[in-house]
């Protein structure tokens, strides 16, 4: 290992990422349901940098907001002449920092803290490590020359390089590490002396070879390092996030009835021994206790779940939802901002927004919290061991007091005592014989009608 030395990161995030053919920043293209910067940030996050920057381009100002929200400081690269000079324009956010610099590229989603830990760690004894990997097709990558000892001598692109040099699979993935003082040296080299006119960072190998210092290359997993220039590749990523998600909560102790069709986010944290049925999505946000019982077909996304619930199938789980233990939430289902005490049962048909429901109380098909009155949402809380019959409207904001019942079919406007029946609809009237009258009379006349024709 090297010595602990202070961390800062450079993420270069400034690219157009034109290939994305999309008004959306490249870099805010989501993977497992997270900004691919979001989690290139996290996984550097894991090596403690003192300092975070992100290379933002012009009118990408919702790419700085997102880097600020994660804690990391912007620096805007206009107009971006390539990822040399990306670089570059971070150096004045680097002013008086001393210690390693880990540069990283901004499109790559899949990258882990263990890799970067062990690109930081290949640094030992040279003066610069390189993130490389082995595709199985080299395509568009720069390809990394070394030499007889295993030294990296220089990065050529693609566009730039001979056919012999074209052979090599040993790619640049995108990432450095090497001391401040000398990346601001070589940064200050730097040419657009290329195919491209653009100047490229990866001209520092080429420095710090005539300084005669020592480049070495990590050979990383290519999963780990594939980066994303295109839809196409976007979803490439995805499916690779979603294997290793699905393998990490097997891993786990979490049972997938069938887990090609289970989509996750990065941050879905499931109980072991909970199931999952087919055909269920997990938005961000999502946290599951052990033993909890998810049926297919289910959408969740912001939400709590405790455990011994059975949720599904067919339910939509809204942010803000937090299920307690033993709770029953069965099909066509829909709940938000919803807090459900301990089993309580909401079994079909419903929409549940904005509400508070005590433990035990029984929620009837069909019962609609009307929470939006077009122009502003409004509570409803229901206490516990309440009984709403099916096909109840409770028209927000409107309280119903523990233990009460309400009558099925009924539209509550205003609160209802605990204990009580409330009781919304008109009186029922029954007229005895009446409808066997009405059919011998019906029956006469349709009798009568067909002997004339
Ligand atoms: C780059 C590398 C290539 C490597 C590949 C790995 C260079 C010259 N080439 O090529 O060797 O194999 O990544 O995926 O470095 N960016 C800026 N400002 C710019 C240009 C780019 O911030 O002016 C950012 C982009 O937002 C992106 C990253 O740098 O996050 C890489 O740029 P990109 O255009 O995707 O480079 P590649 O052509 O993929
Ligand atoms: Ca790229």
């Amino acid at each position: 290992m090297t010595e602990t030395r202070p961390l800062a990161v450079i993420v270069l995030a400034a690219g157009q990422g034109t290939r994305m053919k999309s008004p959306l920043p490249k870099v805010l293209h989501p993977v497992g349901g997270r900004p691919i910067l979001g989690a290139i940030l996290e996984a550097a996050s894991a090596l403690g940098p003192q300092r975070t920057i992100v290379v933002v381009g012009p009118r990408q100002a919702e790419v700085a907001a997102f880097a600020a929200a994660k804690g990391a400081a912007a620096a805007v690269q206009d107009p971006p002449h390539g990822t040399g000079h990306a670089a570059q324009c971070a150096l004045p956010a680097l002013e008086g920092f001393a210690g390693e610099v880990l540069i990283l590229y901004g499109d790559t989603p899949l990258l882990t803290a263990e890799t970067l830990t062990r690109l930081v760690a290949a640094k030992a004894g040279a003066a610069l490590a390189l993130l490389g990997f082995t595709p199985d097709d080299p395509g568009p990558y720069g390809r990394l020359i070394l030499d007889a000892d295993g030294g990296l001598v220089k990065i050529v692109e693609a566009k730039d390089a001979s056919a012999e040099e074209r052979a090599v699979r040993l790619c640049n993935a995108g990432g450095f590490v090497l001391d401040a003082g000398l990346l601001r040296e070589l940064l200050g080299e730097l040419t657009a002396d290329n195919a491209q006119g653009e100047y490229y960072l990866t001209d520092i190998v080429t420095g710090a070879r005539r300084r005669g210092l020592k480049a070495v290359a990590f050979d990383a997993p290519a999963d780990d390092v594939m980066g994303v220039n295109s839809q196409q590749e976007r979803a490439a990523a995805e499916a690779v996030f979603q294997a290793r998600a699905r393998a990490a909560h097997m891993a786990a102790g979490v049972m997938l009835a069938d887990p090609a069709t289970v989509y996750f986010s990065a941050d879905t944290a499931i109980g072991p021994g909970t199931a999952i049925g087919q055909n269920v999505v997990f938005g961000p946000g999502v946290s599951i206790a052990a033993g909890v019982t998810i049926k297919p077909f289910c959408h969740l996304e912001g939400v709590s779940i405790a455990a011994g619930a059975t949720i599904g199938p067919f339910a939509r789980l809204r942010p803000g939802s937090v299920i307690g233990e033993d709770v029953h939430i069965g099909n066509f289902v829909e709940t938000k901002a919803a807090t459900l005490e301990k089993g309580a049962k909401a079994n079909h048909l419903t929409y549940l927004g904005d509400v508070s429901v005590g433990a035990g109380a029984n929620i009837g098909a069909g019962t609609i919290t009307c929470n939006y009155d077009g122009f502003f949402k409004h509570r409803t809380e229901i206490g516990a061991g309440a009984f709403v019959g099916s096909n109840t409207a409770l028209v927000a904001p409107v309280r119903i007091g523990a233990g009460a019942s309400i009558g099925a079919g009924s539209t509550i406007t205003k609160d209802v005592a605990a204990d009580a029946l409330a009781l919304e609809r008109s009186a029922q009237s029954e007229k005895p014989g009446w409808a066997a009258r009405f059919r011998a009379l019906m029956g006469a006349r349709k009798a009568a009608a067909a002997k004339k024709d």
